[in-house]
């Protein structure tokens, strides 16, 4: 395989909590006594059977994360992680109800601990991070609209969006527009997880209820021709993370990943990993796998990294510093 680590990197799909190092979650349960082992292989990685046990196990390590000291400790290691990965951009998936089950004040302190994680990692390793709110489709519309709240009352030049993980197969994207109107109403971009396991009905859903700028995956679509061309039609862009899909088992191997075939079509697509350590892979490993499976050269790497940062939730100044950086690469 070529080493791709020297490529600049836009990634727009990156749960926080899901890229903490499996040592790190050890190194905190130890710290406050509490026995996670369960969740680990003998070889100290996180063990999972599908899906749902995903979420289950995502959870438990999650649950180690009590304090705004814990999440700048995850936010440290994830961007250091990404920026040994040639990350130059990352937009992150913050979830509130991890962070003070979604009460304001808490999940403001929570935020500043992260934001001091951020600034410091843009100083020290060229990384910059901007995030996006995320609220928990299993947890239901309730504790989403808790989510959004956070999400407008923190708006601005860090917090830039809000969007919706977890069980697509819990309730209709639908269920949760009052949420993301609210959020929409305090100025953020919206994106949410939709045809990952939902299918083709979910994007469709994600589309004209919800009116989402991105989709998280939205791989599903191609079962759906006529919403291909919607797709493609609204400008709506896809998050796609072929590692993470293969790892759950949506598509047996990275050959049979619907990626490359969108992009054909003319659907615009982004390469991030959700989950890295869950699925055992870095952006460098995601590159390198198109490379292999689809022959995809420097020239497309760089399309799609325009791709990303045209989608992209931060600010114009950003973009164009961005897209400058990748033309003089
Ligand atoms: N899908 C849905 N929800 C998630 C994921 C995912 O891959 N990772 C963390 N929350
Ligand atoms: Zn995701």
């Amino acid at each position: 395989m070529m080493n791709k680590t020297n490529n600049p990197k836009i990634e727009l799909h990156l749960h926080l909590e899901g890229g903490a190092p499996p040592s790190l979650i050890q190194q905190i349960a130890k710290e406050k006594n509490v026995d996670i082992s369960s969740i680990f292989s003998e070889d100290g990685n996180y063990l999972f059977r599908d899906f749902t046990h995903f979420l289950s196990v995502y959870e438990a390590a999650t649950s180690v994360l009590t304090s705004p000291k814990d999440f700048y400790r995850l936010t440290k290691a994830v961007l250091e992680q990404s920026a040994q990965n040639g990350v130059t951009y990352t937009e992150t998936f913050l979830s509130p109800d991890f962070c003070g089950s979604a009460n304001v004040i808490a999940w403001r302190d929570y935020l500043a601990a992260i934001e001091e994680a951020a600034t410091e990692a843009k100083k020290d390793w060229g990384i910059t991070m901007q995030g996006i709110v995320t609220c928990i489709r299993h947890f239901g519309p309730n504790k989403a609209k808790r989510a959004a709240l956070c999400a407008a009352e923190t708006a601005g030049d860090f917090i830039r969006g809000f969007g919706m993980a977890g069980a697509e197969t819990v309730g209709t994207q639908g269920d949760y527009a009052c949420s993301f109107d609210l959020a929409r109403e305090a100025g953020l971009k919206l994106t949410t997880h939709a045809g990952e396991w939902g299918g083709a009905e979910s994007v469709r859903q994600a589309i004209q209820d919800l009116n989402v700028e991105r989709l998280g995956h939205g791989v599903q679509v191609i079962d759906d021709p006529a919403l291909v061309e919607e797709v493609i039609d609204r400008g709506i862009t896809l998050e796609v993370c072929p590692s993470s899909n293969v790892a759950l088992s949506i598509f047996p191997h990275i050959k049979s990943h619907p990626i490359a075939a969108l992009r054909e079509m003319g659907v615009k697509v982004t390469v991030s990993t959700d989950d890295p350590p869950f699925f055992h892979t870095t952006m460098c490993r995601e590159y390198e796998l198109l490379t292999d499976a689809f022959n995809w050269s420097d020239a497309d790497f760089k399309e799609l990294n325009k791709t990303a940062i045209n989608a992209a939730f931060c600010d114009d100044e950003t973009k164009v510093r961005l897209l400058k950086e990748l033309d003089t690469e």
